[in-house]
């Protein structure tokens, strides 16, 4: 049973290792400082033995509505969305349902925010072509401008959630 809470105090994630520098480097030296200035919002999830197994980070954004598939006439230049910053599972615990597990509370958390102020996607740009598959699997697609960049609509994820 994992544990998902907001990354705010030191924790041992200096041997955190997704197979990617990039994701690795971030939670190891930018998150706390991100979450500091207000840029993101990182969560940790964390197994029975106390290791810290995967994070995602959070933060709020915009897309033109230019690149948004069949778009709606009342949907602003500036579409508000909710940003899913990064996503990563250790490499030696990928494919438990882990990845899942933490997509699934990034969905509740942006339906929290979607309550409180207008939010229409949660997006993702898709670093790599196997992460892209994960949120194809979840319903993501893609936004007219590049085929990594993908959405899941609040409608979506109120459906997602509640499966
Ligand atoms: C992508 C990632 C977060 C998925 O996490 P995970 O814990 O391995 O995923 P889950 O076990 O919840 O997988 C759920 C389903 O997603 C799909 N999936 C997951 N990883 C996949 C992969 N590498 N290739 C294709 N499909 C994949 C599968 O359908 C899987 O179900 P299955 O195992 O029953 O076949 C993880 O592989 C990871 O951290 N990768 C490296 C970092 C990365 O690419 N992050 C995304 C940045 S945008």
């Amino acid at each position: 049973m994992l544990s998902i809470e907001p990354f705010v105090s030191k924790r041992k994630v200096g041997d955190f290792d997704c197979g990617y520098p990039t994701l690795n480097n971030y939670i190891q030296t930018l998150a706390l400082k991100s979450t500091r200035k207000g840029y993101g919002r990182t969560y940790l999830a964390t197994d029975e033995t106390g290791r810290v197994v995967g994070y995602y980070a959070l933060a709020t954004g915009t897309v033109q509505v230019g690149d948004v598939p069949d778009a709606e006439s009342l949907m602003p230049t500036d579409v508000p969305v909710v940003r899913l910053g990064r996503l990563a599972v250790r490499a030696d615990c990928q494919r438990r349902g882990y990845g899942t597990q933490l997509l699934i509370h990034a969905c509740k958390q942006t339906l929290n925010v979607a309550d409180l102020v207008g939010v229409a996607f949660l997006e993702v740009h898709t670093l790599y072509e196997e992460a892209r598959n994960f949120y194809v699997k979840y319903g993501f697609i893609p936004f007219l401008d590049d085929r990594m960049h993908m959405f899941l609509s609040i409608e979506a994820i109120r459906r997602l959630v509640v499966d």
